[in-house]
């Protein structure tokens, strides 16, 4: 048996959990550099964009224990903010071929129109802890780089990551650099860099250097962004409403109990993420079952019935009306509340959580708790939304912190924080939906002059 310890260390700007379990790697003992290995919650600071289809030049700096908040008129930018982490994450995680080819249709499909620059994509997040340097209390930047190649294709054109530890904020440690010519990663078993080859540049070096004994910082950076979880919607549709073409299992089917990273971004694993909080995170348990309860009070527990082609366990509540109800019985707004729970309520909050227009099915009355379990993710972890409801927004804590308003102008996507004065002596006679609907948050949002 190993010597094991773990601690979880909690602040309210990120949570860590720190492991000093000495690993075996091919038979050797290694020791955790700087005496744990790091599995921190980070938590995504900035991010910048240049040329990412209406995002042609923005900056976001990512509040801090509230959900940034989205607003804005139709084909403003809003889901594209969402998505630009979801390429980032899914780049490194799948590859960006998959990325940029498979998932969006190519290259030339993503970067703004008439942008001949390279598209570029850099975020920021922070890994705080009182562990012992250079892991813990530190920021990472990643910078991605990607021009147009000639056929319609894609290269990388810069890549780098850097270390800025909080203690010296002077020092950037450069962990992974490539330009052009080649790239190099700082490896620490060495303590020097290793060159980086590649036929073409077209995958992210940070891809090439998955390793956590000699590149343990890069792996960080890595499991960081590639755990970054964007919501576009769960996949909530009852049966009768499908069309006999969608062959797709969903979120209402019973599946085979494993282990499982968090919920999906279609919410298809729903039934194992409950079942995994159930059995293995009481505490996320009795809150998701509390507040589930507390939106249908009928509804006495949640149930995992053994799915009669044996195997795999299906999703039933058991109501006081009604008895058993299976997860093919329930509403639309039921089967996306319990998608949201799960998903806000995670053991493991990745650096980042976002969703697009998560107010989608519910009733008005359920909106207060969507704000609230927006609101209690953002205590641990980075929130994005982007809604168009009125209602959500009078249900922020700090909807000066929380709301920015998105529009098209002609050189591109603009986000903008609202003025936090104004705020103030407005809200003193209003709520923020009034001020929205008289055009003074959101100028798009008024009918005044349309016809
Ligand atoms: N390569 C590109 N260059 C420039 N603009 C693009 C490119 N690809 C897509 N767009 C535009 O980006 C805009 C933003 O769409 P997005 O989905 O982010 O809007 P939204 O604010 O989420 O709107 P909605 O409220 O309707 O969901 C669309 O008008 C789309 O036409
Ligand atoms: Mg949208």
């Amino acid at each position: 048996m190993l010597p094991r310890s773990l601690a979880t260390v909690h602040s309210p700007h990120w949570r860590a959990e720190l492991d000093t379990t000495v690993r075996t790697y091919g038979g050797r003992e290694v020791q955790p550099p700087g005496g744990v290995w790091y599995r921190a919650t980070a938590m995504l600071t900035r991010l910048h964009v240049k040329g990412f289809r209406l995002l042609r030049d923005v900056d976001i700096e990512f509040p801090s224990g509230v959900p940034l908040v989205l607003i804005g008129p139709n084909a403003a930018g809003k889901s594209t903010v969402l998505e630009v982490l979801d390429f980032l994450s899914s780049a490194v995680r799948d590859g960006l071929s998959e990325a940029v080819n498979r998932d969006r249709g190519g290259f030339d499909l993503i970067r703004s129109a008439g942008f001949r620059e390279p598209l570029e994509i850099e975020v920021a997040f922070t890994v705080g802890a009182d562990v012992p340097a250079p892991f813990g209390d530190s920021a990472f930047e990643y910078q991605a780089h990607i021009d147009g190649a000639i056929g319609g294709g894609y290269r990388l054109v810069h890549e780098h990551v850097v270390q800025m530890p909080f203690g010296n904020p002077a020092s950037r440690d450069v962990l992974l650099q490539m330009a052009s010519q080649g790239g190099r990663a700082f490896n620490v078993t060495t303590g020097q860099s290793d060159e980086i080859h590649q036929e073409a540049w077209v995958e992210p070096i940070l891809r090439l250097v998955r390793h956590d004994t000699f590149y343990p910082y890069l792996s960080l950076v890595t499991r960081v962004l590639a755990g970054i979880r964007i919501y576009p919607g769960f996949y909530v549709l009852p049966q009768w409403a499908r069309d006999a073409r969608e062959t797709i299992h969903g979120p209402r089917d019973a599946a085979v109990v494993g282990p499982t990273a968090g919920l999906d971004r279609r919410g298809f694993e729903l039934v194992k993420v409950l079942y995994d909080l159930q059995t293995n995170h009481e505490p996320e348990w009795a809150e998701l079952l509390a507040a589930f309860r507390a939106e249908y009070p009928t509804v006495k527990k949640i149930e995992f019935p053994a799915d009669a082609g044996g195997g795999r366990i299906a999703l039933a509540v058991r109501d006081e009306r009604f008895g058993r109800l299976t997860a093919w019985q329930m509403s639309e707004g039921m089967v996306a509340f319990l998608s949201l729970l799960a998903a806000t309520l995670t053991p493991t909050p990745p650096a980042a959580i976002a969703f697009d227009e998560p107010d989608a099915h519910f009733h008005p009355s359920l909106i207060k708790r969507l704000a609230w379990l927006l609101e209690r993710a953002a205590e641990r972890t980075t929130v994005v939304v982007a809604t168009h409801s009125d209602r959500l927004l009078d249900h922020l804590s700090d909807p000066a912190a929380s709301v920015k308003t998105v529009e098209a102008g002609p050189n591109g996507t603009v986000l903008r924080s609202l003025d936090p004065e104004a705020l103030r002596a407005w809200r003193e006679r209003y709520s923020l939906s009034d001020l929205r609907a008289r055009g003074q948050i959101d100028a798009a949002n008024t009918d005044a002059g349309k016809r």
